[in-house]
This record gives structure tokens, sequence and C-alpha cells, in this order.
């Protein structure tokens, strides 16, 4: 086992990673436990949770929706990281991962405090229904995903937290040569956001967690 950025599955010898009583070590050995999530998930999950929660400091989350959600493990982790016990998760995915149910599951038992809150939707992101009060999360929504994510939050001026990843750069002959034509693309979804209302911030996860680390944070102007 490598870094936080390790494609690993997480198994139970590995629990010696995450030897503390705070909320990520908990977390990590509940996930150890049940051998089969790679460890990247866990940590890409924590660190973009982290600084969505930053960014909400003070902003009252009613639900939270993780679109392109696999494990559901964002959604889960900002429960976790929040304060308000009434807030809510729903984790839409066309094909869950196949043991998201295992991982919520001991989620729940490390903290029962989120059990009832965590709703999964086997759904196209296209076809879900969502509110304008919802903060909308997604991590690596594939491709034209993750414009499709940022539509369906600016239909409904909803918060919204993307971090994109497989950038289409292929027919794009303005990109060819260029040393990052990916954040170029993510220039053109902020100003996408801006266009429509938005304020954007534009943060990032560790690299040696994930090299498609850009997080694209997006709040309606009042
Ligand atoms: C690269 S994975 C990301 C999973 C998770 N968010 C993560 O960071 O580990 C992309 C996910 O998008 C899902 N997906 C693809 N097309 C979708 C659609 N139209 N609506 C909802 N989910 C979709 C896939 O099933 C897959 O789980």
């Amino acid at each position: 086992m490598h870094g936080p950025g390790s494609r690993n599955k997480l198994s139970p010898s590995h629990a010696r990673y995450y030897p503390d009583d705070g909320l990520l070590d908990t977390l990590g050995r509940a996930i150890c436990a049940v051998d089969c999530l790679p460890r990247k998930e866990l940590h890409e999950a924590w660190e973009m949770a982290t600084r969505i929660r930053t960014w909400l400091a003070g902003d009252t989350v009613v639900r939270v929706v993780d679109l392109c959600a696999g494990y559901g493990l964002l959604a889960q982790v900002l429960l976790l990281q929040g304060n308000d016990p009434h807030t809510t998760a729903l984790a839409v995915d066309v094909r869950p991962a196949k043991n998201s149910v295992l991982v919520h599951a001991a989620v729940v038992a490390a903290f029962p405090n989120i059990a009832g809150r965590v709703t999964f939707e086997r759904a196209r992101l296209e076809d879900v229904t969502l509110g304008t009060g919802d903060v909308i999360v997604s991590a690596h929504a594939c491709g034209a995903l993750s414009d499709t994510v940022l539509s369906r939050a600016a239909a409904l001026g909803a918060r919204v937290a993307l971090m994109p990843c497989c950038h289409r750069t292929r027919r794009r002959a303005d990109l060819v040569g260029l040393a990052d034509p990916a954040a170029v693309i993510d220039e053109e979804r902020t100003m996408w956001l801006i266009e429509r209302g938005y304020d954007v911030f534009v943060d990032a996860i560790p690299a040696n967690v994930s090299a498609k680390n850009r997080l694209l944070l997006g709040r309606p102007r009042s």
C-alpha cells in the first residue's frame, strides 16, 4: 500500500494507517474492515468534503445530493463533517458501486448518527429530482457528465461543488499543444457559471490524492 492516492483496496491489515480517534481515522478503520474500497476513494471524498465544508461554513444545508456517486462516500463524509443532525444526503448513480451497501453499513456502524440520513437512488443524473436548496456535489463525473451536473445545478440556482475528470480535449484544435488543456475547459466551466449569476471559487484537493484534483465551488450571487 502506498500513499493516500493508492488504487489498492483498503483491507483489515491497513487499519494501522488509521490509528487515532479522529473522524478520518475512525472512518478509515471502518472501511478497512469491509475490505473493498480503494484507498484513493476514501481520501478523495475526505479532501473534497473538507473543502466543501469550509466553503459552506455558516450556510444552511438541508440536503446534499451526490451525483455520479459511486459508493456515495462523498455524501456520507459531508454528513460526518457537518454538525447539523437534520442534514440528509441523496447519492445518485446509474450503476452504484457494487459494495456501496456494504460500505454504507460499515460507516453507519461506526457513526450511528448518520443512520437513516443517506438515501441511494439508482438513476441517471439527468432524471433525478433536485431542489433549489440542495447542495449538489460530484466527484469525477466523467467528461460531459460534469457539464450536466453544472447544468442541473444552474437550472435551479443551487450551490454546486464539482471535481471534474476525463476532460474532452479531442476535436478541440484550440487546445492542441497546451500544457494543461483540462485547465482551459475548467476555466470555461467557471465562466459559464459566472455568466449564469454564480460566484465561483476554484480550489484543489492534494495532487498526491488525485491528479484530477481541481474543485469548482459555485454559489449563486445573492
Ligand atoms: C468515475 S466514477 C466516479 C464515482 C465517484 N463519484 C467517485 O469519485 O469515486 C463515475 C460514475 O458515474 C456514474 N454515471 C455514469 N453516467 C451516469 C449518469 N448519466 N447518471 C448518473 N451516474 C452516472 C458511473 O456509474 C460511475 O459510478
